[in-house]
């Protein structure tokens, strides 16, 4: 067993570590055992923890962006001090390979590098007017109070795509983790800590989603939810911040498409399609969820997907260094995943590898599987799978492809292969997603704007746009005369 980062069962408000009386158990998803608790907070902390972050705002609000950047920067070192440590730390809640762990603290740290750099290019304008005797300028100020709402699948990049530009930017967090992967989060918080944060700048909160959310959402301090998860929770989170006029940025869920056309370059497209589709055991919301091959290239495609697909090492990371995909998060997600494939296996599908949970392990583990003929009439065509299934979907035609590939009410990733340069440009104007995979599997890169459209949620994180997420303009309009 490798060695992890102390697990700290502890949650963070005002530069306070603490415990509670009730608590929730945290689960590794390779064994089912128990891994440790988290206090299991509820509405009351959470105001207390928007009370600390409220009073340390107007002073981090102010601090000069120069003070900002080199506490982001010095998070930043610790955190690549501990990579080993942290990448263990994901694996055990998570479950994910050691060396996807290892790439997520990487990605991890480079969105906190890259606020750091950020923090002091926050510029605003001059403009100007019709009328001579005015001048307008604009000033960019952080919004205030954050709400960062934090998901399981990247336990530890979402927090810091999120919190280092709020930092970045002169707001406060309260940061509130997935129950089912906190260590990484509380980790990350210890670190900021170790780094210099002044206390009640990055407060965490731990138990039910629910009330924390609710309680987030109603109180008029915090100024801004910032989501990544479920379209159904950001659905209710928004529904839930209207009464305050909150500012919102969601990353919900997708169901992207990944199209083979005829001309593709087939070797490419079968190492891009097992990089998207088994990243994190398929639990990544931008994960090629329907893929579809012309017909010309159906047979060949699949000939090459079947010994690449049953060659995947399926193991617990900590155990098996060389394990390629890792368990399911839960018993929910392993039920989804199976109903899925029944559902379509029922209606008409057949299953060429895998098709089935792995009962050998004790963890939530489900093979690496590929589904032949599936169809737009089956359930896997309209929900995320977040699971290592292909879906495999025949077309003929451009257009029908393109049709296909938008009847969804969610746009966050889509993926195609093709050589022609025309049908490129055709293609990426089309296609009705926030981010588009050209021959690549994988968009994700911290200059690179993420964000989906339609159901897939509001805003983009990362890149020159993620900081503005947490800044509002100013106008101040000034009579010369
Ligand atoms: C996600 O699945 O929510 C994030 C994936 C990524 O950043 O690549």
């Amino acid at each position: 067993m490798k060695k992890i980062f102390d697990r700290i069962e502890k949650a963070l408000i005002n530069g306070e570590w603490i415990s509670a009386k009730s608590h929730l158990d945290v689960i590794n998803p390779a064994s089912r055992e128990k891994i440790g608790i988290i206090p299991n907070l509820g509405p009351q902390e959470t105001i207390q923890a928007i009370n600390a972050a409220s009073a340390a705002f107007p002073a981090w609000a102010k601090t000069p962006p120069i003070e900002r950047a080199n506490l982001l920067w010095r998070w930043h070192d610790l955190i690549l001090k501990n990579k080993t440590e942290l990448a263990s730390l994901i694996s055990l809640e998570n479950g994910k390979s050691l060396s996807e762990a290892q790439g997520e603290i990487e990605y991890s740290a480079s969105f906190v590098r890259w606020f750091a750099e950020q923090a002091r290019r926050v510029d605003g304008d001059t403009i100007q007017l019709d009328q001579a005797e005015k001048r307008v300028f604009t000033i960019k100020q952080p919004v205030g109070v954050v709400g960062a709402i934090t998901p399981w699948n990247f336990p530890s990049a979402m927090i810091t795509r999120k919190c280092a530009p709020a930092f970045a930017a002169g707001c406060t967090v309260v940061l509130k983790p997935s129950d089912l992967t906190p260590f990484s989060a509380l980790a990350l918080a210890k670190l900021a800590e170790e780094a210099g944060f002044p206390k009640g700048v990055f407060n965490v909160i731990t138990g039910d989603a629910q009330p924390i959310g609710l309680t987030l959402c109603e109180d008029a301090r915090v100024r801004k939810i910032s989501f990544t998860g479920s379209t159904r929770v950001g659905q209710w989170l928004m529904a839930h911040s209207a009464d305050t006029v909150k500012r919102l940025s969601l990353e919900l869920g997708g169901n992207a498409p990944f199209i083979i056309f005829e001309d593709a370059d087939l070797d490419n497209a079968l190492a891009g399609l097992m990089a998207s589709k088994f990243r994190n055991s398929g639990q990544t919301c931008v994960c090629a969820n329907r893929v579809l091959v012309h017909e010309k290239v159906y047979a060949s495609f699949v000939e090459k997907l079947i010994p690449a697909v049953n060659n995947l090492t399926v193991g617990s990371a900590l155990l098996e260094e060389k394990t390629q995909v890792g368990p399911l998060i839960n018993q929910a997600g392993l039920d989804k995943v199976n109903r899925l494939v029944q559902d379509a296996i029922n209606k008409g599908a057949s299953c060429v590898a895998g098709g089935k949970v792995l009962n050998e392990f004790s963890g939530f583990f489900y093979s690496p599987t590929i589904l032949v003929d599936v169809t737009a009439e089956m359930v896997i065509f309209q929900e995320e799978i977040f699971g290592p299934v292909v879906a495999l979907y025949r077309f003929k035609e451009e257009a029908e492809a393109i049709e296909l590939a938008n009847n969804t009410s969610v746009g966050l990733a889509a993926y195609f292969y093709s050589q022609n340069p025309a049908r490129i440009f055709r293609v990426a104007e089309s296609l009705q997603s926030g981010m588009i995979g050209i021959n690549t599997g994988i968009v994700s890169s911290v200059s690179a704007p993420f964000g989906g459209i339609k159901n897939s949620g509001l805003g983009k994180e990362g890149s020159k746009y993620g900081i503005e997420e947490y800044l509002q303009i100013k106008t101040l309009c000034w009579d010369i005369s």
